[in-house]
């Protein structure tokens, strides 16, 4: 059965670890192969002391932060605690958003609806937390009314009123906000790769400056961050949306828009073997040089197709995280890390990525119960181990 393994991968794994990798019946040869090769039973993960996340990585002059949905932070209690301990930085998963859920921020195109974002607000300030928004111009989220409503006679003047009044109402607040999220597609066939959405067909391609200049009107002191996704692994994918990506900034830098950072949302997957630190470094430097600073917005690691044992899968999504941080952490640019959630028992992935096996789905750095798993570990080894000096 595991023939094709060299000696010294056979070596690294125990009689607990062949047995879990035993119940990927169905399953080729080569996946088991890769799974092998992404799990180490000898790594260590162990991290010295009990602080937290947020203290760590300060201590590094990083902000660690998540996205917490406002219901989430409402009802229960052992994750507001567990994001008040780990957090330095909270954004909401949903509350800005123009249409997500019950309660959405745009109800109708009158009005607005600040609530879930007020309560965020106040816990963040609550617990001396930061406080970043996400987002303004999105081709997804957008309410029915949109459709109906919108045209290219209005759309301007409906896009001017958003920026103005949400980045208004928040201004000096907000360490930062994702103006445009996902602008980018080069599958989509254009030659500037801008990715085909509502707000281009309105608008056309000056859709991007437009908003960064509404943005830095409302709020001139908030950071304005462009914030894609895609951008992580070897692949002719997420090459080609790296050069379009780089090839968008150069533009806004070239004109003068304001535009402070370069979000990665960075979903990661457990199972992938593309990974490349050079390219990865590279990428990060070349956007640094365009004096921009660089935010992992959304960190999370896909379990989706790795082996159902909790232990193999732990020790593979703690390897994804802690890989990838010591290679991003090398760039003085990038200042902040956030996860996309921070207990498996909120995770978009549950919907977005759930497993064949219907198994709870383990992407994050908390389990259920908000206990540590491996992958908290991970992080905090990344930050420990970065070389970085406190900077403020
Ligand atoms: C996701 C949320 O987590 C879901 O709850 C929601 O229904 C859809 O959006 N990239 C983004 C985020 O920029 O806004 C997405 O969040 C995840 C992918």
């Amino acid at each position: 059965m595991f023939k094709k393994l060299t000696r010294r991968r056979s070596l690294y794994l125990g009689l607990g670890a062949l047995t879990a990798l035993g119940t990927f019946a169905g399953n080729g040869e080569l996946k088991r192969q890769r799974i092998f090769a992404a799990y180490d039973p000898q790594r260590d993960f162990s991290v010295v002391g009990g602080d937290s996340l947020k203290k760590r990585a300060a201590s590094k002059g990083i902000i660690y932060g998540a996205a917490i949905r406002h219901d989430h932070l409402k009802e229960d209690a052992k994750l507001a605690a567990a994001v008040a301990n780990e957090c330095g930085i909270l954004v909401p998963e949903w509350a800005f958003k123009w249409s997500v859920s019950q309660k959405p921020l745009r109800p109708n195109p009158d009005s607005f609806d600040f609530s879930a974002a007020d309560e965020m607000l106040k816990f963040a300030n609550t617990h001396g937390m930061l406080f970043r928004g996400h987002t303004l111009v999105w081709h997804e989220s957008l309410p029915k009314w949109f459709g109906d409503r919108v045209n290219q006679q209005n759309a301007k003047q409906i896009l001017e009123k958003h920026i103005k009044t949400v980045v208004g109402r928040y201004a000096g607040k907000i360490h930062s906000w994702d103006v445009v999220n996902e602008a980018i597609e080069p599958v989509d066939g254009r030659s500037d790769g801008l990715r085909k959405t509502p707000w281009l067909e309105l608008l056309g391609t000056d859709y991007i400056d437009y908003s960064f200049r509404l943005a830095a009107a409302a709020d001139p002191d908030a950071m304005l961050v462009y914030n894609d996704y895609g951008l992580d692994y070897d692949t002719r994918k997420h090459e080609a949306k790296r050069t379009a990506v780089l090839k968008l900034l150069e533009g806004l830098k070239s004109r003068g828009t304001p535009i402070h950072a370069l979000g990665i949302q960075a979903h990661l997957d457990g199972e992938a073997t593309d990974f490349n630190p050079t390219k990865l470094r590279e990428f990060l430097r070349n956007v640094a040089n365009l004096g921009l600073k660089i935010m992992i917005t959304e960190l999370d690691v896909t379990d989706k197709k790795l082996p159902l044992d909790t232990t193999v899968r732990d020790h593979i999504i703690a390897k994804a995280y802690e890989d990838y941080l010591n290679v991003v952490l090398e760039e003085t640019a990038v200042i902040a890390v956030l996860t996309w959630g921070l207990s498996d028992k909120y995770t978009w992935l549950s919907e977005f990525q759930p497993r064949a096996d219907k198994a709870q789905v383990r992407p994050l750095l908390l389990d259920a119960g908000m206990n540590r798993k491996l992958a908290w570990n991970a992080i905090a080894r990344a930050f420990d181990k970065s070389l970085r000096k406190n900077r403020s």
